[in-house]
This record gives structure tokens, sequence and C-alpha cells, in this order.
């Protein structure tokens, strides 16, 4: 299987939502994603699209129960967020299947970008999808100058911190009760500095690995 990693548009709003709902206890309201998209010039939101095979989602498809859980946000930052999620829906229709499978999303704050959102539809998990959308998140925070990049993390999400770890993140505190649904603990977690040598190695190998991977995978 063949992916790309494209700027987020309008039309792909329903199909992320899908996804999300699939991948998070409380969802965003899909005028979130439009708002982010329209307003927001901190945000820089991204899918990866399947070129080789079908979409899993359709965004006609019945909605599903939610089924794990995770999500970033803090502070000011946090606040934002569910201001954006407590607004009213008025998103429908105009939808465009071209082959999401994933998203994610990045806040830059200065000399800082928060990792605000990152999920792979289930059927598309352990495929590599997740690192190349954070490596492209990674990537553009580079471009545009951040120095670190942040994020919060469920402590029950092993496989995300995983992921993240393999990338430098480390766990630089604790949010206590910090998810409203079940009172879970969010770890706090930075990379090492964007422009360090010992960053730029592991960006590099972790680059050349994926590219490998990706290709044997076709
Ligand atoms: C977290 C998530 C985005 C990872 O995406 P993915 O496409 O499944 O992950 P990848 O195939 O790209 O794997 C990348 C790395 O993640 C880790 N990982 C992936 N699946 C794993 C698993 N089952 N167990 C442990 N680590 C795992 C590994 O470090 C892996 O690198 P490796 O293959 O070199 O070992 C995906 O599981 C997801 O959407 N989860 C639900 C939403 C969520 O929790 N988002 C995070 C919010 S903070």
């Amino acid at each position: 299987m063949r992916f790309v990693v494209e700027p987020m548009r309008l039309g792909d709003i329903p199909t992320v939502s899908a996804i999300e709902r699939l991948s998070f206890p409380q969802p965003w309201p899909q005028s979130a994603y439009r708002r982010e998209i329209l307003e927001n010039r901190m945000a820089h939101y991204v899918v990866a699209r399947v070129l080789d095979a079908p979409a899993p989602v359709r965004a006609s498809a019945p909605e599903p129960q939610p089924q794990s859980a995770d999500r970033t946000e803090d502070g000011l930052f946090g606040k934002l967020q569910r201001l954006l999620r407590a607004s009213a829906d008025p998103t429908s229709g105009g939808a465009e299947d071209r082959g999401v499978v994933g998203y994610a999303g990045l806040w830059l704050m200065t000399d800082e970008a928060h990792v605000t959102t990152i999920a792979v539809h289930p059927q598309y998990r352990g495929k590599h999808v997740g690192e190349l959308l954070l490596l492209h998140l990674i990537d553009h925070a580079i471009s545009v100058g951040a120095r670190w990049v942040t994020l919060e993390v469920r402590v029950s999400n092993e496989v995300a911190q995983a992921l993240y770890r393999k990338y430098t993140f480390k766990e630089m505190g604790v949010r206590r009760r910090y998810y409203s649904d079940n009172g879970e603990d969010a770890l706090i977690m930075w990379t090492d500095p964007l422009d360090s040598e010992h960053f730029r190695r592991v960006l590099e190998q972790n680059r050349a690995a994926l590219r490998q991977r990706l290709t044997e995978a076709g």
C-alpha cells in the first residue's frame, strides 16, 4: 500500500470525523476542524491517504461507538480547544472520499509546536501511517522554526507513547486526572531540541527506516 500525507481540506472533514469517533471518547465536532482549517493561523492539519486500496471509512458511514482514548491539550491551548469543541456543529454534506485513513494536527506557538491530535483508522494501524503523520508534523515544525515539539498523552496509551519515544519525546510532567471522561492522568512529553545533533540523527535514522519499510510494503 502507498500512502501520501497532504494538507487537510474541508472535504476531508466528514471522514476525519468518522476516524475520530473510532479513536477518541470525546470527539471534536466537525465545526472544530472547519475552524482550525479556515481560521486558526497557528494550526497545521494533515491527512494520510491510501493511494492504492479502498478507504475503510466513508463519510456517510453510521456513527460508531468510541473505542479508545486520547487527546493532547493543555493550558491556553487546551482552553481554546475546549471552546472550539463546545460549539455547535453546522457542518454537513460536501464530503469527498479521497482515501483518508489518518490525520494529525499541530499548533505552532512561538518556538513550541503542540501536537493537538493524531489518529489512524483501526484497520490501518500498525502500517506506519501514524509514524508518517508524526514525521510530517515534525518536519513542518522544523521548517517554521520551532525548537521543540510537545504533547499530552494518556498514561495508559502505551502504543502512542512508544511512537513518541521513538522520536525522542520524554515524559516531563504529569497532569493529574486530566481526562474528564475517566479521570485519567496525562503525561506531558517533549522532544529533545529539534536543532540538536542527537535529534537530527534520530530523525534521519527513523526517516530512512520508515522509507525502507514503506517501500517494502509497496
Ligand atoms: C497512536 C497511533 C496514531 C499510532 O499509529 P499507527 O499507524 O498504528 O503506528 P505505526 O504503525 O506508525 O507505528 C509507529 C510506532 O508506534 C509504536 N507502535 C505501533 N503499534 C504498536 C503496538 N501495537 N504496540 C506497541 N507499540 C506500537 C511503535 O513504536 C512503532 O514503531 P516500530 O514499528 O518501529 O516499533 C494509532 O495507534 C491510533 O490512531 N491510536 C488511537 C488514537 C490515539 O491514541 N492517538 C494518540 C493521541 S495522544
